[in-house]
C-alpha cells in the first residue's frame, strides 16, 4: 500500500513537472513567435517608410528633399553595397538600356532615378525643355559645365546636327570614369569629347585645345557658385558670340542667385525663365535661357 502510495505521489509530481515544463515551452514559444512578429512588422514598416512615405514626403521641399537622397540615402546604399551612385546608376544602364540606342539610355537612367535611386541628372521633366532649346538652336560648338555620369551629355549629343561635338568638363575623376562608358553605351562617343579638368582651368585653353572661336550653346550645370566666374571668363576669353545661347540649370534649387542677377540685368543679355521641377520631385526649379547680345 505505502508503494503504491509512494508511486501515485511520484506520479503526480512527474505530471506537474512535465505540465510546467510544457507551459515554460509554450510561453518561450510565443516569446518567440511575438518577437518574430515584432521584427516583421518592424521591418515592413521601416520598408515602407524609407521606399515610399518618405521619398513621398521630401518630395515637396528642397532642403528635405537634398537631405533624404543626396546626404542619407546615398550614404547608406554607399556603405551597404560598397559601390558609389554613379556605378550603381552605371550597372542599371548595361543592365536594362539598349546599346547603342541614346534615348533608351535616357529613360533606363530617368527610371532607375524614379523608382531606385535619386541623382543630380537635369533629368527628364527639365530634360524637355534642354531637346526644345538645343534643337532651336542647333549649335556648331557646344559646351556643357559638369558631365556628372553623361546623362545631359548623351541628351544634348543625340539631338547635334551632323559634325557638331559637344565639349563637356568635369573635375571629378571618378564621375567621368563613368560618364565616359555611358557615352560609349550610348553609341555616341564620336560626338562628345570629354575633358577631365576644371572649368576655371579649361575654358581659356578652349581656343589652344580645340581651335574653338565661340561657342553658340552653352549648358551651365555644373556646382553653382562656379555659373558667374565661368560665364565672365567665357565673355573674357571671347568665347562667346552675338547669339550664344546660355542655359542654365537648378537656378533655383540650390539656386543661383549672384548669376540670375547679372543675367538679368546686364544689358549684354536677354534673359528667360523656364519654369519647372526640381529632378525627379515637386520642388519647384527651372532653366534660365540667357542670349549673349554682345
Ligand atoms: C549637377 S552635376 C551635372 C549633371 C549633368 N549635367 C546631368 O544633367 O546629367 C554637376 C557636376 O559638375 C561637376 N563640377 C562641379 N564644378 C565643376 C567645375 N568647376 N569644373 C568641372 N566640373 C565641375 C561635379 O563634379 C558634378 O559632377
Amino acid at each position: 500500500m505505502a508503494v503504491r502510495g509512494l508511486k501515485e505521489k511520484q506520479a503526480t509530481k512527474d505530471k506537474r513537472l512535465w505540465r510546467s515544463s510544457s507551459e515554460r515551452g509554450d510561453i518561450s514559444r510565443n516569446m518567440l513567435l511575438s518577437f518574430l512578429a515584432l521584427c516583421c512588422g518592424g521591418a515592413a514598416v521601416l520598408y515602407g517608410l524609407y521606399s515610399w512615405l518618405i521619398p513621398a514626403a521630401v518630395q515637396y521641399n528642397a532642403w528635405w528633399a537634398l537631405l533624404w537622397h543626396d546626404a542619407i540615402v546615398e550614404r547608406a546604399l554607399n556603405t551597404l553595397t560598397r559601390s558609389t551612385r554613379p556605378q550603381r546608376l552605371l550597372r542599371a544602364v548595361q543592365k536594362k538600356a539598349i546599346k547603342g540606342d541614346p534615348q533608351s539610355v535616357i529613360s533606363t537612367i530617368d527610371y532607375f532615378c524614379r523608382h531606385s535611386e535619386w541623382a543630380m541628372n537635369v533629368g527628364d521633366e527639365k530634360g524637355v525643355i534642354l531637346d526644345s532649346v538645343v534643337c532651336e538652336v542647333s549649335p556648331s560648338t557646344a559646351l556643357e559645365l559638369g558631365t556628372y555620369c553623361g546623362y545631359s551629355t548623351v541628351r544634348i549629343a543625340r539631338l547635334l546636327p551632323p559634325g557638331t561635338k559637344l565639349i563637356t568638363l568635369e573635375f571629378n575623376p571618378d564621375y567621368a570614369a563613368v560618364a565616359r562608358q555611358i557615352i560609349e553605351y550610348s553609341g555616341l562617343q564620336d560626338k562628345i569629347c570629354l575633358v577631365e579638368g576644371a572649368s576655371g582651368d579649361l575654358i581659356p585653353k578652349m581656343q589652344e585645345l580645340f581651335g574653338i572661336k565661340t561657342f553658340d550653346f552653352v549648358f551651365l550645370d555644373h556646382w553653382k557658385d562656379r555659373y558667374l566666374p565661368d560665364i565672365k571668363l567665357l565673355e573674357e576669353c571671347q568665347l562667346l558670340r552675338k547669339g550664344s545661347i546660355l542655359l542654365a540649370d537648378n537656378v533655383i534649387c540650390p539656386g543661383t542667385p549672384d548669376y540670375l542677377e547679372y543675367v538679368r540685368n546686364s544689358p549684354r543679355y536677354e534673359s528667360k525663365y523656364f519654369k519647372s521641377h526640381l529632378e525627379y520631385t515637386k520642388v519647384e526649379d527651372g532653366l534660365e535661357k540667357s542670349v549673349f547680345l554682345g
